[in-house]
């Protein structure tokens, strides 16, 4: 994301997440004087863009006495070759070489690769797969155990926030820390004023508008011998029970804010939203843009907005209405609270929060404190699928309907012969949810 609140994906060592490491068998007790003498081991999960980044970002992880020594002791992808393709990306960087021991029977590839991770004695797991897999993915970090790194959204689906609700429950029992990439929430200045705005800098916040407007991102074109499975995998983005749709997949990280600000989650939401020009084979079933009404419990308005078509007004930005002011949050940069009377306040970004949120993530496993931020990142996810519930069904629905939902997107079956439900008709293309008649929720 470019400072000018233009969105571009993917610069993944400089800005993408990383992932931990910890104590294996957590002995918080030894680990409260873990810094800067015992080893975290990490496993990472996913090692696409993401998840390279965030392994990087694990590895440099620092806390006030200095650097963390972080070890990456495994590795595991759907596909080996993603997999060591992250493996020599991060060999290449000279602050990384001497923290990577993961030989051949530490490299799991499949479907089922993250159990085999969670077998080695890694203390930290970072999940930067497609949100899809999420669910099962944290069920099985924290019935092993580990300390947690994960990937926004948490789930696709109510049924998927569901399980990461019930999920947490235990990593709570375990006191198991665990991260979510929500950056923004790791920045120094977010975090200043994002406080203000909650005691009331500019009042009450009536209304919030929010924005993830861009270009969109890349696509897979379907290669000879890939099964349905394999290509929709490969193709994650263009699919509602991987990514969520773009509205859960990026846009999330606005609707985080505003819930943050606000610090409740949407009652309702009603919307309307489609696809316009991103259409045809390669793109699946998303919609290329939604708009959303969301209504918080005390009656504020979040107006919401995202879109993946070029040549249009890019923005990612959110903005908060009070009673006595104004702010402006725009990319990653400009922080702007304009209170009436007063001198326009302004502040820059700071240090990145793909590295602090690591940085976080180490001290408390290393502190034994029970940093867990499950919750609300479980909440943001779902205001993002309430959203999609919305322009998919044309209806307005409630949070406990979404919450509630029955509706299970995920494939039928096991491993690679798993059917998706999403299936192409004779020109390859896929049907997409027709408001008025699809049942989304
Ligand atoms: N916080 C941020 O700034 C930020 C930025 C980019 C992406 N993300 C999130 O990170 C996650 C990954 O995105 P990405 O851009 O790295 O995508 P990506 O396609 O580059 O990487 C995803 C990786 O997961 C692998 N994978 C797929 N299914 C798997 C499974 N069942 N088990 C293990 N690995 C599996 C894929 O093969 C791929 O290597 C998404 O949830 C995305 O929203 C967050």
């Amino acid at each position: 994301m470019q400072p000018t609140g233009k969105p571009s994906r993917r610069d993944f060592l400089k800005t993408s997440a990383v992932a931990a490491l910890g104590a294996s068998t957590l002995n918080i007790a030894r680990m409260a004087h873990a810094q800067g003498s015992d080893t975290f081991k990490i496993a990472l999960v996913g090692c696409g863009g993401r998840g390279t980044g965030a392994a990087y970002q694990a590895l440099q992880a620092q806390g006030p006495g200095g650097k963390f020594n972080v070890k990456l002791v495994a590795m595991a992808d759907a596909f080996r070759d993603r997999l060591d393709t992250c493996h020599k990306s991060l060999m290449r960087e000279e602050a990384c070489r001497d923290k990577i021991d993961v030989p051949e029977d530490r490299k799991f590839s499949g479907l089922d690769a993250h159990k085999r991770a969670m077998e080695t004695d890694a203390d930290v797991v970072l999940l930067c797969s497609p949100p899809g897999f999420r669910p099962g993915q944290y069920e099985a970090a924290v019935a092993a155990g580990k300390h947690v790194f994960m990937e926004k959204p948490l789930a696709t689906d109510g049924p998927g926030v569901r399980r990461i609700l019930a999920a947490n429950e235990e990593a709570k029992k375990k006191n198991l820390a665990v991260v979510v990439g929500f950056h923004m929430r790791h920045e120094a200045n977010r975090r200043e004023v994002t406080k203000l705005l909650q005691d009331g800098a500019i009042g009450d916040v009536h209304t919030l508008r929010a924005y993830y407007n861009c270009s969109g991102v890349w696509h897979h074109t379907r290669q000879p011998g890939e099964n349905e499975m394999q290509y929709q995998v490969r193709n994650w983005y263009y699919f509602t029970w991987l990514s969520g749709d773009h509205i859960a997949e990026q846009h999330v990280h606005d609707l985080d804010i505003c819930n943050w600000i606000k610090q409740a989650h949407p009652i309702q939401a009603n919307g309307m939203g489609g696809r316009q020009v991103r259409i045809g084979p390669d793109y699946g079933e998303i919609f290329d843009h939604h708009a959303v009404e969301f209504t918080y419990p005390d009656g504020a308005k979040l107006l919401s907005f995202c879109r993946h078509i070029p040549n249009c007004w890019e923005s990612f930005s959110q903005h908060a209405h009070g009673a006595r002011g104004t702010a402006e949050l725009i990319g990653h940069g400009r922080m702007t609270l304009l209170v009436d009377g007063q001198k326009r306040r302004r502040w820059e970004r700071g240090e990145d929060g793909h590295q602090t949120e690591h940085n976080h993530l180490f001290s408390a496993i290393a502190a034994g404190e029970p940093l867990n931020e499950t919750e609300s990142a479980a909440h943001s996810s779902m205001t993002a699928i309430l959203g999609r519930m919305a322009t998919y069904s044309g209806k307005i629905v409630t949070w406990d309907d979404g919450l509630n939902s029955q509706l299970d997107l995920s494939p039928t079956g096991e491993g690679w012969d798993a059917q998706p439900r999403p299936k192409p008709g004779p020109d390859g293309c896929y049907p997409c949810a027709v408001p008025g008649v699809t049942k989304a929720f």
